[in-house]
């Protein structure tokens, strides 16, 4: 049964997180490693409202980090190394000139827990989400550094795998990995594609 106030709500709101998606971002970093808590680290947040992921990542990261946050609608939030802002992150050229007032060349990080508005027609809503994806992988091409990560959600649909493979095939059979945390709800389609260094 779905309870919009599950433990990982309930979790969520007791430790000051925006959102219960937080625990998803925890459980993939405890299992793959993903920022090392010494290194200064230049993150972009693709899909960051309410703004969980950043609070984890701001809290996470070495003092000289930046974390760069986007989404359509406002973050409110007030964080030492995180600047968020309104934006399209499918607007490929807008989001390098952000990178570009924050002097970010390079990133060592991309996150993405973007998703489209749900309709609840699985089919539909996993396509969407793959396009949505697929629209921001120019910046991961451009931005990237040598044994750089990501981390993308992504609904599953019938051509996952197909996706997959591609990715696989482009950056390495061994270095793309897919996970679904405890915390993502039983009955959602929710999967991360996560790429190792
Ligand atoms: C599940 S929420 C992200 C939750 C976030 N990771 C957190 O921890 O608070 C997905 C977000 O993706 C955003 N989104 C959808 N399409 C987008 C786009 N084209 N550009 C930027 N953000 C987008 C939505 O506005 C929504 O806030």
């Amino acid at each position: 049964m779905f309870d919009p106030q599950d433990f990982y709500f309930k979790k969520a709101k007791k430790e000051w997180y925006k959102a219960r998606s937080i625990f998803k971002l925890e459980e993939i970093d405890k299992k793959f490693k993903l920022f090392h808590k010494k290194e200064n680290l230049n993150i972009l947040d693709i899909g960051c409202a309410p703004g969980s992921w950043v609070q984890y990542l701001d809290k996470i990261t070495a003092s000289k980090s930046k974390i760069i946050g986007l989404d359509l609608k406002a973050t409110q939030l007030n964080l030492k190394k995180t600047y968020c802002y309104v934006q399209d992150a499918t607007d490929i050229e807008k989001v390098k000139d952000i990178l570009k007032t924050h002097n970010i060349e390079k990133l060592d990080i991309i996150t993405s827990d973007m998703a489209p508005n749900t309709i609840w027609f699985k089919d539909i809503d996993s396509i969407r989400s793959l396009e949505l994806i697929k629209s921001t992988l120019p910046l991961y091409d451009t931005f990237l550094k040598e044994n750089w990560k990501f981390v993308i959600k992504i609904f599953m649909g019938p051509w996952f795998d197909q996706f997959v493979f591609e990715l696989k095939k482009k950056y390495g059979w061994k270095k793309i990995k897919t996970f679904k945390p405890n915390s993502v709800r039983k009955i959602s389609k929710e999967i991360y594609i996560v790429k190792i260094a």
